[in-house]
Formats: structure tokens, C-alpha cells, sequence
């Protein structure tokens, strides 16, 4: 089968077999490019030319996992760690509704210094100051917690499953398992959060076969967004000689999931704006209709650092808007207004 023939059949019925689309993934010269122009025109259809912006506020560096790649890993003695309090969260909340934002993404390693009620009194002390969607990315935690999160306001979640290899999330993910990470995502989604979820590009050992399984499980979870960055070795971790993720295959993969979930929220990643200066400029290219600045303070950005080299990291939050709104209006789009629920995101029961 040719790509022309592949790519009307995704754009026709929204799925592929896994040979289908490890020959997207595979795809270059020209065919790459039809793939990438294809994704930009069904972004464009489905979801308009508004990006919107993320105001991603990252509360707590401490993490009780392990994960090999990650930098905010527990054994990682080296890691600066920090926890914001409950008021300055809130505080930072509000200043990113004044500088424009309508969603606040709370992200922390998963700590659980965060009990049920703090969280809870976070979220509720957020809803009742300024109109903003929350989506939590805080990990795993029990269904009642979940469910209690939900009845207390946050609208979203985001949790990706990283390597749909469980033979791979065995062994990058000590002590956790891929049946619980799986489970945790069908709570969120059945207790009606708008679902993220999505996977690394280029951990050790990742196949292309794997790759388009990940393409296959980010559809069955039927996401409404979906978060796909490159992997960058941490030199702090036991995977810093490793070579870094590519940046093609995660535009590739951007393209396909934004041929098989059409009207989904997909973000160009700031790991994707760290290995390639224009990563997000060709990351909205070829799919993606989402940013995530960080509008935290200097101070915790630098110590936040699941991997290095992440690009911002320097820039004051209102200067970090800015320039993202200049590229964003460079590529002819334009900066999303209001909160930009996932088109995808049906409400149920
Ligand atoms: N390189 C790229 N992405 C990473 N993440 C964690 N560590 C790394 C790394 N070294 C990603 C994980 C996680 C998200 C918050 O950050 O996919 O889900
Ligand atoms: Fe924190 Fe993986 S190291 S969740």
C-alpha cells in the first residue's frame, strides 16, 4: 500500500492496522512531507487555527518513583528539591489568569505530601478565584482520590503511559506496573475528566513495531489530548549514555494521532522545542494546536528538571507568553481565546 493510499484511508475512517502506520512512521522525501501536510490540513479542519496556551505551573519537585529516565527520580540525590505551599500555588493560579491564561496545568513528581484535602483545597480555592480550566498531572493516586479531585473542580488530566512495551515499562518504571498505569487512565476517563495520556519517543530499546502500538493505545484510550515528546538523557539518571529520542519520528507520530483523533487537543512539547530550536513551529505544523509555557519563578524552573537543556528556562513568564505568541502568530495562527476544552471531549452520563 502506498502513503497516499494510507493517509486517505486515515483521513476516510480515523484507523490504521499497526503495518500502516509503522509505514507512516518509516515514511521520507516526499512521502513525509504529504504526511505532514495532510495532518496540518485535518488540524486545520477540525480544529481551527487557534493555538491555545497552557499555563503549566510545576508545585512540587519531590517524586516517590524511580523512573530511569527522569531526572526528578528518587534516587537521584542530586536533584534540587522544592514543594510550593497551598496560598503561593494559588497565588501563582492567579497570575497566570492575569498574563492571559484560561487552563492551568498543576504538575508535580508524584508526591504524596499532597494529601486528598490539600489537593482538594487547592483546586477549590483556584475554581472559586479566577475562571480557569485545571488539569491536575500529578500521577497515580486511588480512584476516591481521583473522584474527589473531579467533585472538587479540576476539569483535566494528564498522565502519559510512556512505553506501551511492558516488557520496556518494567524495566524503566521500578516497582510500577503498565496494568495499574492503564487502569488509573480508564478511572479518569469513566469519572469524566477530559483524558491526556501519550508516550516517549526513543527509549533504549523502543522499536518502531512499539512506536505504533503507542500510536494504537493513545486510540483505544480514545484521548482527548495527547502529549508525545522525544526522550533526552539525563545525566543524572541511569540513562544518560543513551542516545536522545528523534525528532522526526515524534512529528510523525504528532501526524498520525492527528489523523486518527481528528479534533483532539495535541501539544507541541517543550522536550520537542529542546532537541530542535524550531521543534514547536514544526510541531504546529504537522498536527498540533497546543503550548505549554511554564509560568512559574526562575527559581523553580531551574530545579524542576526531568531533563536538561529545557529551553525558557531563563525567561521570565510573561516574557516566555510573549515570545510564544509571536511564533504563534508567525506561522499565521492565532493565540486561542477562552479555555479550549478538548473538541473531542464528549460528556457522558
Ligand atoms: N526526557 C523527556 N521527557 C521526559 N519526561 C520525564 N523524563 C523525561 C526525559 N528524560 C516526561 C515523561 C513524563 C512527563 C511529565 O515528562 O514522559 O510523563
Ligand atoms: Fe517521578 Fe517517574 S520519576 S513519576
Amino acid at each position: 500500500m502506498k502513503v497516499k493510499d494510507i493517509l486517505e484511508k486515515a483521513c476516510y475512517e480515523n484507523i490504521l492496522t499497526k503495518d500502516e502506520i509503522k509505514l507512516l512512521l518509516m515514511a521520507e522525501g516526499d512521502d513525509k512531507e504529504l504526511l505532514f501536510k495532510t495532518a496540518d490540513s485535518v488540524r486545520k479542519e477540525h480544529v481551527g487555527d487557534e493555538v491555545f496556551l497552557r499555563g503549566l505551573i510545576e508545585f512540587s519537585s519531590y517524586c516517590k518513583n524511580d523512573c530511569f529516565y527522569c531526572g526528578l527520580r528518587r534516587s537521584n540525590s542530586q536533584a534540587q528539591r522544592y514543594r510550593m505551599q497551598e496560598d503561593e500555588i494559588v497565588e501563582v493560579a492567579k497570575r497566570a489568569y492575569q498574563m492571559g491564561y484560561r487552563t492551568v496545568v498543576l504538575q508535580s513528581g508524584e508526591d504524596m505530601y499532597y494529601t486528598k484535602d490539600m489537593l482538594c483545597s487547592i483546586i477549590k480555592k483556584i475554581k472559586s478565584s479566577v475562571d480557569v480550566a485545571i488539569t491536575l498531572s500529578i500521577g497515580e493516586r486511588s480512584y476516591d482520590e481521583y473522584k474527589a479531585f473531579k467533585d472538587a473542580g479540576a476539569d483535566r488530566f494528564l498522565m502519559r503511559f510512556e512505553t506501551s512495551n511492558e516488557e520496556l515499562y518494567k524495566k524503566y518504571h521500578p516497582g510500577m506496573s503498565f496494568e495499574k498505569r492503564i487502569e488509573c487512565l480508564k478511572w479518569i476517563k469513566n469519572l469524566g475528566y477530559e483524558l491526556g495520556t501519550g508516550f516517549l519517543i526513543g527509549l533504549p530499546g523502543q522499536t518502531i513495531d512499539d512506536l505504533a502500538q503507542d500510536i494504537l493505545l493513545v486510540k483505544e484510550l480514545d484521548a482527548d489530548m495527547i502529549g508525545i515528546g522525544p526522550f533526552i538523557p539525563h545525566p543524572q539518571t541511569p540513562l544518560k549514555d543513551s542516545k536522545e529520542g528523534s525528532v522526526d519520528l515524534t512529528l510523525k507520530s504528532i501526524a498520525i494521532l492527528r489523523l486518527l483523533i481528528p479534533d483532539a487537543n495535541i501539544p507541541a512539547t517543550t522536550a520537542l522545542g529542546t532537541l530542535d530550536p524550531l521543534g514547536r513551529q514544526k510541531g504546529l505544523k504537522c498536527g498540533a494546536n497546543i503550548v505549554m509555557p511554564n509560568v512559574n519563578d526562575l527559581e523553580y524552573k531551574l530545579k524542576y528538571e526531568l531533563y536538561p537543556g529545557k529551553i525558557c528556562i531563563n525567561e521570565d513568564a510573561t516574557k516566555c507568553r510573549g515570545c510564544i505568541e509571536s511564533i504563534i502568530v508567525s506561522l499565521g495562527r492565532k493565540v486561542g481565546q477562552g479555555k479550549g476544552q478538548s473538541r473531542h471531549y464528549k460528556r457522558f452520563a
